[in-house]
């Protein structure tokens, strides 16, 4: 007996001994995990009609300065930083809309970067009869940095290359969107450099980047470092006071990105009543929503299981869904299921896949064009949903959501080009080949009409 209780007792401080090295060591590791020295960059935040915030990392410290100018050759305006850093951020102002800036950084006496690749086009102005062919690219999940993800990425440049939105048209895209979980496995500041920035490199120097907060960028402290998000309607919408959650504008679209990892999914909670006030205000003639977690999925997540994500995909579907439906959003993007999925023109379905009903879908087209009545943004038109998580990773899943029934265990991203009343999305595989694609026209005699849930 005596035998068994030194035994016990030895075993209790063991474990003892490990919870309290977990408990030092634990936020240590979280904090070095911040860290990442080298070079980064260039890459392009909160871009607007008028202005885009420039940031790098550099190896050495030094107050960074940016040449800019429309001609190549003459770069004759000059931003300063204030401060001597390794993380240079600096914000370019008073700019021409829908034009082209090339650019240098460096410390002003050399300029590491520069060269013909470093330009941005800044966005147009916003307006909701605009006549800009828009063209955004979408991807979700693509923070594993292997041959998915470079076959993702080259597919999406070689179809942009062969599809070009008209004659007169660059052939890159306006912006680059993702649906969440930037850097696996947990978002350190090194899987920062591995899975986002060095394999995107080329693409970030001239591409404007949103990319949205995923449980998996949630699981470190770096992400709101690395980048720089709008509090103050910087780029268009309701000021939200939080890098967390925010809108912007391009063109004639009307974007919003939650955050369904860290912050409030209440009702009444900061988030849902600043998107309250955000969606109210706007007059755009699209509205497109982007939420991690996603309302419906039965890939590598399941919608329908309330352990699934500590609950999270029902509190979207709860909570959110009604309030964007409402207000008339045309499409809700999200991530976190490593595959693909989409649903037709479809409201009103906030419950369990169980009571999905075939009159939820407002329109069910064979080959994926959709209609709706009215010209801007309409309350109950229906909504397309999509699932986008498989850009680096495909996972494994029943695929039979009755809400998505063009699903597809493909690796691919999203190609969307928008054009006055008309918006088509391309899911284009690793191959370069168009799996899934749908149309929404707006303005058509005998299209979708408002219609509310009973
Ligand atoms: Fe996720």
């Amino acid at each position: 007996m005596a035998l068994l209780l030194r035994i016990l007792k030895r075993l209790g401080l063991i474990i003892l001994a490990f919870l309290v090295i977990y408990a030092v060591g634990r936020p240590i590791q979280i904090w070095l995990d911040g860290f990442y020295t080298g070079d980064r960059g260039p890459y392009l935040q909160m871009m607007s009609s008028d202005a885009v915030t420039l940031r790098w990392q550099s190896e050495y410290k030094f107050a960074g300065v940016v040449k800019y100018g429309i001609n190549p050759e003459q770069l004759n305006k000059i931003q300063r930083e204030p401060d001597i850093t390794e993380e240079h951020e600096i914000r370019l102002t008073g700019l021409k809309p829908a034009t082209k800036y090339f650019y240098r950084v460096g410390d002003g006496e050399n300029d590491s970067i520069k060269g013909i690749d470093f330009w941005f086009k800044t966005s147009p102005q916003i307006k909701s009869n605009s006549d800009k062919a828009v063209r955004f690219w979408v991807t979700g999940d693509q923070g594993y940095p292997n041959i998915i993800q470079d076959q993702v990425r080259d597919a999406m440049l070689g179809w942009v290359n062969q599809n070009p939105r008209s004659t007169n048209s660059s052939p890159t895209v306006d912006f680059w969107l993702t649906t969440g979980d930037n850097a696996y496995r947990s978002g350190t500041n090194e899987q920062f450099q591995a899975g986002f920035f060095e394999p995107y490199k080329s693409i970030l120097r001239n591409t404007p980047v949103w990319p949205i907060y995923g449980n998996h960028d949630a699981r470190r402290w770096v992400f709101f470092d690395i980048f720089t998000f709008p509090t103050k309607a910087e780029s268009g919408g309701v000021a939200s006071g939080s890098e967390h959650y925010y809108s912007f504008d391009y063109a004639n679209i009307h974007f919003v990105v939650l955050d369904t990892e860290g912050s409030d999914l209440d009702v009444d909670g900061e988030m849902l009543s600043w998107l309250k006030k955000d969606l109210q205000a706007t007059r755009q003639q699209w509205l497109i929503v982007f939420s991690h977690h996603p309302p419906y999925t039965k890939g590598s997540h399941n919608s329908d299981n309330k352990g699934d994500s500590g609950g999270r995909l029902i509190t979207v579907r709860e909570n959110i869904l009604p309030m964007l439906e409402e207000a008339g959003v045309d499409v809700v993007l999200s991530g976190h299921s490593h595959m693909y999925e989409r649903s037709d023109l479809m409201n009103c379905h906030y419950d369990n896949s169980s009571t999905f009903t075939a009159s939820m879908v407002r329109e069910k087209s064979k080959n994926n064009k959709y209609k709706k009545k009215e010209n801007y943004i309409s309350s109950n038109s229906g909504t397309i949903y999509a699932v986008i998580g498989s850009s680096s990773k495909v996972d494994h899943g029943p695929l039979d959501h009755p809400a998505m029934p063009y699903a597809l265990q493909e690796a691919g991203s999203m190609i969307f080009d928008v054009k006055q009343n008309q918006l088509k999305a391309y899911f284009i595989n690793k191959s370069g080949q168009v799996k899934d694609r749908f149309e929404i026209i707006k303005g058509v005699k005998g299209g979708v009409e408002s219609k509310g849930c009973n």
